[in-house]
C-alpha cells in the first residue's frame, strides 16, 4: 500500500493539481473512497446524515472519535481529518488542545478541522505550534446556525465579503495547513485562493480553489435535502430502495431463499 499522505504533502499541493476530499463516517465507505481521495473528512455532518439530528450542534466528541477510528481503520493512503464538534474547542485554546489531542489519540487521525475565522486564530496557532495540524473552515459555518439563522451562502454584501477574506487571511497566518471555504460567493473564493499561502478547499465555492470537498452521501444520492452546490454522481438512495423492494417481493412470494441460499444435508 501507498504511504499515507502527510500534512506537509498536502501543503505542497497549493496551486497544483486539485486536492480531492470526501467525507467518510464508516469503515466500508472509507475503504471504498480511500483510493480516490487525498483526504477523508470525518465531518460533523454525520450528525444529520447518519444520526438524523437537526443540525451539527448536538454532535459530541465521543461520536467523532468512534467514527474517526472506523475511518482510520478503513483507509490506507488518504490523510484523515476529523471535525472538532461544537462546544469542544471554542472556549479557549487550552480546551481546544485537550479535545483535539484526545481525538487524535482515540482515532489515529493526523489532523483536526475547526470552524471560525479571526476569533479562532489564537486557537489555530496554539494547536499548530503544539503538534496538532489544523484545517480551518470559513464562510458558511454550520455550527453557527443559531447565530446565522440558516445555511444560506455567505458574502453577498461587501462588508461580509471583506470579513470572510479577513477570516481566511488570519486563519492561514495562524498556521492552518489548509482551509475549507464553504458556501461563499465565487469571487470571494477565487480571491481567497489567490491570496493565502495554504490550499483552499472549496464546497459551494469555486473550481479555482486548490481542491474540493463534498459530503459523500450527498454526491451519492443518499441524503434527501441537498444544497445547490452538490452535484449528484449517483442515486444510491433509489438503488437501495429498489433492492429492498425486490427483496420484499421475493420473501412474500417465497422466491427467496432459493436453492443456492439454503444448506442441504449430503446424501
Ligand atoms: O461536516 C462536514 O461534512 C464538513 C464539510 C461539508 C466541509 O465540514
Ligand atoms: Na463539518
Amino acid at each position: 500500500p501507498r504511504k499515507r499522505l502527510t500534512v506537509p504533502a498536502i501543503r505542497t499541493r497549493k496551486g497544483g493539481e486539485p486536492l480531492v476530499m470526501l467525507t467518510a463516517y464508516t469503515v466500508r465507505t472509507a475503504q471504498l473512497l480511500d483510493p480516490h481521495c487525498d483526504m477523508l473528512l470525518v465531518g460533523d455532518s454525520l450528525g444529520q446524515v447518519i444520526y438524523g439530528l437537526p443540525s451539527t450542534v448536538p454532535v459530541t466528541l465521543e461520536m467523532m472519535a468512534a467514527h474517526g477510528a472506523a475511518v482510520v481503520r478503513g483507509s490506507l493512503q488518504a490523510l484523515v481529518v476529523i471535525d472538532m464538534p461544537f462546544g469542544s474547542y471554542e472556549a479557549s485554546p487550552e480546551k481546544a488542545f485537550e479535545s483535539a489531542a484526545w481525538l487524535l489519540k482515540q482515532t489515529g487521525a493526523a489532523a483536526v478541522k475547526l470552524e471560525g475565522g479571526e476569533a479562532m486564530a489564537a486557537t489555530v496557532r496554539f494547536l499548530s505550534e503544539r503538534g496538532i495540524p489544523v484545517m480551518g473552515h470559513i464562510g458558511l459555518t454550520p455550527q453557527a446556525v443559531n447565530v446565522l439563522g440558516g445555511y444560506g451562502a455567505r458574502g453577498r454584501s461587501a462588508a461580509e465579503a471583506e470579513k470572510i477574506a479577513a477570516d481566511a487571511r488570519t486563519i492561514a497566518a495562524a498556521g492552518a495547513f489548509a482551509i475549507v471555504a464553504e458556501g461563499v460567493m465565487e469571487p470571494i473564493a477565487v480571491a481567497i485562493t489567490r491570496e493565502v499561502a495554504c490550499p483552499v478547499i472549496g464546497i459551494g465555492a469555486s473550481a479555482e480553489c486548490d481542491g474540493q470537498v463534498l459530503v459523500a452521501e450527498d454526491m451519492l444520492g443518499m441524503f434527501e435535502r441537498v444544497p445547490r452546490f452538490v452535484k449528484r454522481y449517483d442515486d444510491l438512495g433509489g438503488r437501495i430502495s429498489d433492492a429492498a423492494a425486490r427483496y420484499a417481493a421475493e420473501v412474500r412470494t417465497r422466491a427467496f431463499p432459493g436453492a443456492e441460499q439454503v444448506y442441504v444435508p449430503k446424501g
